[in-house]
């Protein structure tokens, strides 16, 4: 390997598509397709630059085993926050993908006798029917061997090296392949394989069994980092949620940064990207890998295309066992390459089982697809992002499931659509027509002012929770709300007051039960569709809320009055029902 890089200048971007004769010393591949597709044309002046769309991503997904429950929960809390902006009405993009690079993907494929790329093509695919099947509105499907990814991770090193921050040295300590991580000697134990009898060294933080490892290869001068993060994180004291993770960070920091490793012998890790002009490294999977969210949102871009593929990122949803990676390295290389920082580190708990970690190697993991199949792509959303972890491990329990169907889904929404839809006293269009034109102050007293009331205040509080990129608890107020409105709707007794009317129009008190309940279903509605697209589609179907009246600004008291005839056959009971009981267990 060489000990120094060639001493050559990177070339800005623009220099390839403005002055395509001039003599270029590196151009990433799909550059150069680029500038032979568009001679002599600036591609900032081929069209004005784009708004920046809000962008979110998930972490990208080791292609070594099969996906679990822990894996489609991280994408469903990115799809709901992505729907939540399109909602609102923004542009918004998701990115997931695959991570298939280095040495636990390289000896997953040799154990499977399977050539490595081939091996990741299965994978891949793998995760996007998962996506699919869980109704997962991703724009974007990265994967670490796409050619567009590996021409930016190429370009990156090329500017960390010509900055000098990259250098060679010898570099001896622990290697984890299981978390692709070099860890100090101070970090790992001895500790005695139960199922084996062997003695192994481990990482006292992840428990993952480490090698020793003794090799020269190429490093970051991550140390140098060590202020400007500090002051990031002083001046950005949000940045990471929850707040203890930031504090773990802020710490971790505080006590010093080693350089960071970050290439392998390519004799050692043979599938991976090359280190430009030097065949004998190979990046560090890491690093690599990190790049995805910059790769799909553009980079490298030319001048003046900097945000229309919206970096930088709104949110990296990521799981707390990823944190490094993301809150210490990622903001370090992104630094160092002159680009901005994400805007929010979302960070989530874990899924165990029984009450102890899910982990593949073990096999005590979920399925996602067995799930999904069981209980529909729906419900599972609605219990992963109801009863999923932010700040604490969640447990997954089938049963858990099921009594949330039974007791909320079917009970409380299924119930309550169903009584006002199908209630033959009334008519749903009627008390809109009739009720919805009155202004507030008609609710300022008497019955139903202080549910106008609850009504009234619950849209913001969904909008700030999902702000704060919050789903777990937007849904439990959305739960609530739909418990208060089966409340009222019972405690009025509308079916009561009709008789004391006598025949005809039901009267006035009846008409504003009515309406009210059904604002709340269809406010409830409208910002369960980030939750569940399909449930809610039908939702709003049955209460004949129009197409193009579901975003968050139809989502007041009163907002829509046009909506009340159902646009679906509402059938009979149960066979037409929005959540119909669930099959019971063999
Ligand atoms: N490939 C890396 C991420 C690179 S991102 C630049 C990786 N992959 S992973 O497949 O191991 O994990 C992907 C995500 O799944 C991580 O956010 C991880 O925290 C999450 N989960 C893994 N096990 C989990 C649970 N048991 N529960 C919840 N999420 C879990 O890490």
């Amino acid at each position: 390997m060489r000990a120094r890089f060639v001493n050559t200048t990177a070339p800005a971007l623009h220099s390839v598509w403005t002055r395509p004769s001039r003599p270029r010393l590196w151009t990433c591949s799909s550059c150069s397709r680029l500038a032979r597709s568009t001679p002599n044309r600036p591609l900032a002046l081929q069209s004005a630059p784009d708004q920046k769309p809000y962008y979110i991503t998930t972490p990208i997904f080791y292609v070594n085993a099969a996906p679990h429950v822990g894996h489609l929960y991280t994408l469903v809390l990115t799809d709901i926050l992505k729907r939540w902006r399109v909602l609102k009405g923004e542009k918004a993009l998701m990115c997931t993908g695959t991570d298939e690079h280095g040495l636990k993907v390289q000896r997953a494929s040799a154990k499977a006798g399977i050539e490595p790329k081939l091996f990741c093509d299965k994978g891949a695919a793998i995760f996007k029917e998962l996506a699919a099947k869980a109704l997962i509105s991703n724009d974007h499907f990265v994967r670490t061997t796409d050619s567009d990814h590996k021409d930016a991770v190429a370009y990156a090193w090329f500017l960390l090296q010509e900055k000098g921050l990259i250098y060679t040295k010898k570099h001896e300590g622990w290697y984890s392949v299981s978390d692709e991580a070099f860890y100090p000697q101070s970090v790992v134990q001895p500790y005695l394989d139960p199922p084996t009898g062997r003695k192994i060294m481990t990482s006292v933080e992840t428990g993952s069994e480490v090698e020793w490892s003794s090799e020269e290869n190429y490093h970051f001068r991550l140390s140098e980092f060590r202020e400007p993060l500090l002051q990031f994180y002083g001046e950005n004291p949000e940045w990471i949620t929850p707040a203890h993770r930031m504090k773990d960070v802020v710490q971790a920091v505080e006590s010093g940064l080693e350089d960071l490793s970050i290439s392998r012998p390519s004799e050692r890790l043979t599938w991976g990207i090359r280190v430009p002009q030097d065949n004998s490294q190979t990046i560090y999977v890491w690093l690599d890998a990190l790049m995805n969210y910059v790769t799909k949102a553009g980079y490298p871009w030319a001048p003046g295309r900097d945000n229309a593929g919206g970096w930088p990122a709104d949110c990296h949803v990521i799981g707390k066992d990823i944190v490094r990676f993301h809150c210490i390295y990622w903001p370090a290389f992104l630094m160092a390459l002159g680009l901005p920082l994400p805007k929010k580190i979302l960070t989530h708990a874990h899924w165990t089982l029984g009450g102890s970690k899910m982990s593949k190697s073990t096999g005590r993991v979920v399925d996602p697809f067995l799930a999904l199949d069981r209980f529909g792509p729906d419900v599972m959303r609605y219990y992963l992002a109801h009863d999923g972890g932010i700040q604490d491990d969640g447990n997954y329990d089938n049963v858990q499931i099921i009594k949330l169907y039974n007791n909320f889904l079917w009970a409380q929404v299924g119930n309550l659509v169903s009584r006002i839809t199908r209630g033959k006293k009334w008519s749903v269009r009627g008390a809109i027509e009739r009720i919805g034109p009155l202004p507030a102050s008609e609710w300022a007293e008497g019955p139903g002012s202080r549910f106008y009331n609850t009504l009234s205040t619950f849209p913001l509080n969904i909008a700030e929770s999902l702000d704060a990129h919050d789903p777990r608890r937007a849904v439990r107020l959305i739960a609530d709300l739909i418990r208060s409105s089966n409340q009222y709707f019972q405690m009025s007794e509308p079916w009561k007051k009709i008789l004391e009317y006598g025949p005809g129009e039901p009267g006035e008190e009846v008409d504003r039960i009515v309406y009210l309940a059904t604002e709340a279903l269809r406010m409830a509605g409208i910002l369960l569709q980030p939750y569940m697209p399909n449930k809610a589609k039908t939702m709003l179907d049955q209460l004949g809320v129009d197409d193009t009246r579901r975003t968050f600004e139809y989502c007041a008291v009163g907002r829509d009055l046009h909506y009340g005839t159902p646009k679906i056959d509402l059938g009979v009971k149960y066979t037409g029902a929005l959540f119909p009981p669930l099959p019971s267990e063999e």
